[in-house]
């Protein structure tokens, strides 16, 4: 039987938080995770480049025979999306189609807050890219989006040291730079992928009654109703609860990191992607 896994793609391992996810809401369909490791962190790097990386991985997705690809990544999807949707995606694959977490998250934000001030923690890419405050806008005009870009965070989590005291430090300066901003932020959203995992650390940071969001449940939920609203894309999605794993760096990097982002051991097969 022919396979049509979903693509979920992101810089490194962060997408792996969204996939676990979108696999407990969704365990029928085949997935394809791919990491592009080698490039990562993409969080620091320019639109261009960003934009040429998410490509090159999208239609490397494609190639493998998914119709559907989800940028499981917030740099990704606010530097790069639109254009690939717009631009790219008529004259390389008009029927498939890509999504990105961040339309998700901006349509469901304004349920959480009851003081209407969301505060946002996320790369310096995604920040700059103010690409949150547009969308927020667009859903619920109400809310007034802060924002802190936390540049040291993915390469904590990337090398292993989002346990260490090291991050503490990190954390604590970036959150209070966020909450300074306001004094009214009773919502704050990890508005990267790879945040979830120095959850803990970030919650001892906020004061009670502050709600910490992350994306994982939210995409898994949207994409589940991306598939009611579209049968066309739903049936051409093969559904054997397959998954396979790529990364365009060391598999064995791979393997030894990603169970801590996927809550499972995973092993995956190395690709060049240029
Ligand atoms: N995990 C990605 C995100 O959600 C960023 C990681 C990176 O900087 O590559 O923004």
């Amino acid at each position: 039987m022919n396979q049509h896994p979903v693509g979920i793609f992101d810089s490194g391992y962060g997408g792996l938080t969204v996939l676990k996810e979108i696999i407990k809401k969704l365990p029928q369909y085949d997935y394809s995770y791919l990491g592009d490791n080698a490039r990562a962190p993409y969080g620091t790097r320019s639109f261009e480049s960003v934009y040429h990386y998410t490509l090159e991985c999208v239609k490397w997705l494609f190639a493998k025979g998914c119709p559907l690809v989800i940028l499981a990544c917030n740099t990704a999807s606010a530097k790069a999306l639109r254009t690939i949707q717009q631009n790219d995606l008529p004259v390389i694959a008009p029927d498939n189609r890509v999504l990105g977490v961040i339309r998700p998250t901006t349509e469901k934000i304004g349920d959480y807050t009851k003081t209407n001030e969301v505060g946002l923690l996320a790369t310096a890419g995604t920040v700059l890219s103010g690409s949150y405050i547009i969308e927020t806008q667009k859903f619920y005009p109400q809310v007034k989006v802060f924002q802190q870009a936390c540049p040291m965070w993915v390469p904590l989590v990337e090398n292993n040291e989002h346990n260490g005291i090291g991050a503490d430090y990190f954390i604590e300066k970036d959150v209070k730079k966020l909450l300074d901003q306001s004094h009214n932020i009773d919502t704050v959203l990890l508005a990267c992928t790879h945040y979830p995992l120095l959850k803990d650390k970030i919650k001892k940071h906020l004061p009670g009654g502050v709600q910490l969001l992350s994306q994982g449940e939210i995409v898994a939920n949207s994409l589940a109703d991306y598939f009611k609203r579209h049968p066309e894309m739903e049936s051409r999605c093969s559904k054997q609860g397959k998954l396979r794993f790529y990364t365009t760096d060391s598999t064995d990097d791979f393997d030894a990191h990603a169970a801590t982002f996927f809550g499972k051991s995973i092993h995956a097969e190395h690709v060049s992607i240029e």
